[in-house]
């Protein structure tokens, strides 16, 4: 069996990180990067971390407006998919990537699976949710992290190659860990890097359009940063430092003096040595509220929905907007439940993805 697996933005090469080494254990796989993220700290340190061969293409698209760079992946993508022939196109989650390998394969006639399917934040303003609606409905094979995403499929009339299976981010979760001790390279020595002590610190990262883009939401972010109560490790995502710089907010990071420690972005190593020893975690990342699930560490979401409604449910995360005032409250008491069950899987959805892709093998669209 021949997967063309597709990936592009940070979050995807740390599910990749997992599927990547199960598929190569029986099968052949071509790996195409399409160049979303290029900087070293967004894109190789990843590779490099978990051992992820290096891209069979890469396609060096970058950045730019969203149908800009969802058309420059296109036909390059199309040009790989007919020259190779897979037998399966694999994409991951929601980006731009995942809409451009979704749309070339279906158009050619070769089956789509997707890996993280049937998540939904019920907002169509998120270029994320377009996506992912876009991609389930050209999919064949439908990988789902939750029995909410399967639910979510069924609504919109989506059951057949339906499969619920956990989730990848767990895989590799748990294949860091048993690779790295807590004493070894992803121990106490990291916080001391950044001048904190466990338990006395939040990490924070920022980086949807919603929140991003937007100056009195990102300023508002900011200034609960800033009031949290102990200091805020934030590793700033470039395209937060660019809109920090292009709204004149540099200043204001600055006039909040040592409560906000601004870095650049981390790999995976350093983010699990700081998520696990933080009093909670501030964020608008997806993925990173479930990391946070794993290691029970307390999430404050910085929008108004999510699609990880199981950790709001089970009370490990509370939604608080871009609003100040929500966020300090809510780092001032962080979300811990009472229960922690597995609501994502049990670390082993690379296998069950594979063995699936197996035994659809020949599948038509
Ligand atoms: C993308 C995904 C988002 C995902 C995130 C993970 C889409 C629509 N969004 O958002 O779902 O959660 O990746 O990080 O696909 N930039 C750099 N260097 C890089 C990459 C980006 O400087 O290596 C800057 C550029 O200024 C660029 C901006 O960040 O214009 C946005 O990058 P882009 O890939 O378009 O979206 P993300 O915000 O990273």
């Amino acid at each position: 069996m021949k997967v063309l697996s597709i990936v592009g933005a940070r979050p995807q090469f740390i599910k990749a990180a997992s599927l990547s080494r199960a598929i190569r254990e029986r099968h052949t796989e071509v790996l195409v990067h399409t160049g979303q993220h290029y900087d070293r700290a967004m894109s190789d340190v990843f590779f490099e971390e978990f051992g992820i061969p290096a891209p069979d293409v890469n396609l060096g698209i970058g950045s730019g407006s969203h149908g800009w760079q969802t058309a420059e992946m296109l036909g390059p993508i199309e040009d790989v998919i007919q020259a190779e022939k897979p037998d399966w196109v694999l994409v991951y989650g929601d980006t731009n990537t995942t809409l451009a390998g979704a749309l070339a394969a279906a158009k050619l006639g070769v089956p789509v699976a997707h890996v993280e399917a049937g998540l939904r934040s019920f907002n169509r303003t998120m270029p994320e949710e377009i996506n992912r609606v876009v991609v389930d409905h050209l999919s064949s094979l439908l990988f789902c992290p939750t029995s909410t995403a399967v639910a979510n499929l069924a609504a919109e009339g989506i059951t057949c190659g339906v499969e619920l299976v956990g989730d990848v981010m767990l895989d590799t979760a748990r294949f860091f860990a048993e690779a790295h001790s807590p004493e070894g390279d992803m121990g106490r020595g990291v916080l001391s890097e950044f001048g904190v002590e466990p338990g006395d610190y939040f990490l924070a990262t920022v980086h949807r359009a919603g929140n991003s883009d937007d100056p009195a939401k990102l300023s508002a972010i900011v200034r609960a940063f800033g009031s949290a109560g102990k200091p805020v490790v934030w590793a700033v995502h470039p395209r937060t430092a660019r809109n920090l710089a292009a709204f004149g907010l540099e200043e204001l990071v600055r006039e909040q003096g040592a409560a906000i420690i601004a870095v650049d972005p981390v790999s995976y190593g350093t983010t699990v040595a700081l998520l696990r020893d933080a009093a909670a975690l501030l964020t608008d990342s997806g993925g990173m509220q479930k990391e946070a699930y794993f290691l029970s560490v307390p999430c404050v979401t910085l929008r108004d929905e999510t699609e990880w409604v199981e950790t709001v449910e089970l009370g490990w995360n509370v939604l608080t907007g871009a609003d100040t005032a929500r966020i300090v409250a809510a780092a001032a008491a962080p979300p811990r439940g009472a229960t922690h069950p597995d609501v994502y899987g049990d670390g082993h959805a690379a296998a069950k993805i594979v063995a699936s892709l197996e035994s659809h093998a020949g599948a038509r669209p």
